[in-house]
């Protein structure tokens, strides 16, 4: 592996916050939904649309997108199926967890839309770390997708899911038997971390994005009905 290494929790770590301190806020301190620094995290299996999803998000959001993975691999300058190869999952593991607890602090300061790897939900730790970001106002959403669809997906980006494909090329049968006995492990965290489930085989990438938008306004209409009293929806007051 070229570039700097892997360090959980170490040096890279705060190599990568001092870049994102120096980089100017995308979002001038103003979001089209509502004026708070707004954080969504998506949480899911691979395969199931999280960095294209972020990216989408953001952008309608205008908030910025944070890749955890694609983080992890500049400031190492590997891939991430290059990290498991060389460095073990244990190392890659504890790196992620850095990332995410970095990332969560720089979000609820300027806001941003972080999509996650699949393993997140795996360490409890992590999973804490979410709960507390939700309880601070974070949307933490479950992009859930049936494992035939996850498969389809996957099967088009070959090498690059080392606990799917790394040690050998499947066939779509033993790459499907994967993901399900890797999704039954999961599937249940998935649903404990998440404030919103969202059923993707069936929608496009842009329903996805709205369904989300969808229930963020949501939240926030209950919530300024909390504090005010009155029936508010993006903005408008409700008659019905
Ligand atoms: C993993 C998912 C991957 C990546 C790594 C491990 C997992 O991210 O973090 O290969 O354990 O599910 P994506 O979910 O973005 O593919």
């Amino acid at each position: 592996m070229t570039g700097r290494g892997m360090k959980a929790g170490g040096a890279d770590v705060r190599d990568v916050q001092a870049r994102d301190e120096n980089m100017p806020s995308k979002n001038g301190g103003a979001s089209t939904v509502n004026d708070a620094a707004r954080v969504v995290v998506l949480i899911g299996f691979m395969g199931s649309g999280k960095s294209s999803i972020a990216r989408r998000l953001a952008w309608r959001l205008k908030c910025r997108a944070l890749d955890l993975d694609k983080r992890l691999a500049e400031q190492c300058g590997a891939s991430i199926a290059q990290l498991f190869a060389e460095r073990g999952e244990a190392a890659f593991r504890a790196a992620e967890s850095a990332a995410l607890h970095d990332t969560l602090r720089h979000a609820a300061r300027d806001g941003g839309v972080i999509s996650t790897g699949g393993g997140i939900v795996k360490s409890a730790a992590n999973r804490e770390a979410l709960r507390v970001a939700a309880q601070q106002g974070a949307l933490v959403v479950y992009l859930r997708a049936r494992p035939a669809t996850l498969t389809e997906r996957i099967r088009r980006q070959p090498g690059t899911r080392p606990l799917i494909d790394g040690e050998a090329i499947l066939d779509m049968a033993q790459t499907q038997a994967r993901v399900e006995a890797l999704l039954s492990e999961r599937a249940a965290l998935y649903e404990e971390c998440a404030g919103a489930v969202v059923d993707t085989d069936r929608l496009s990438l842009h329903e996805v994005v709205e369904t989300i938008l969808r229930r963020l306004r949501e939240r926030d209409g209950s919530r300024r009905r909390d504090r005010q009293g009155d029936e508010i929806w993006d903005g408008k007051t409700q008659t019905a």
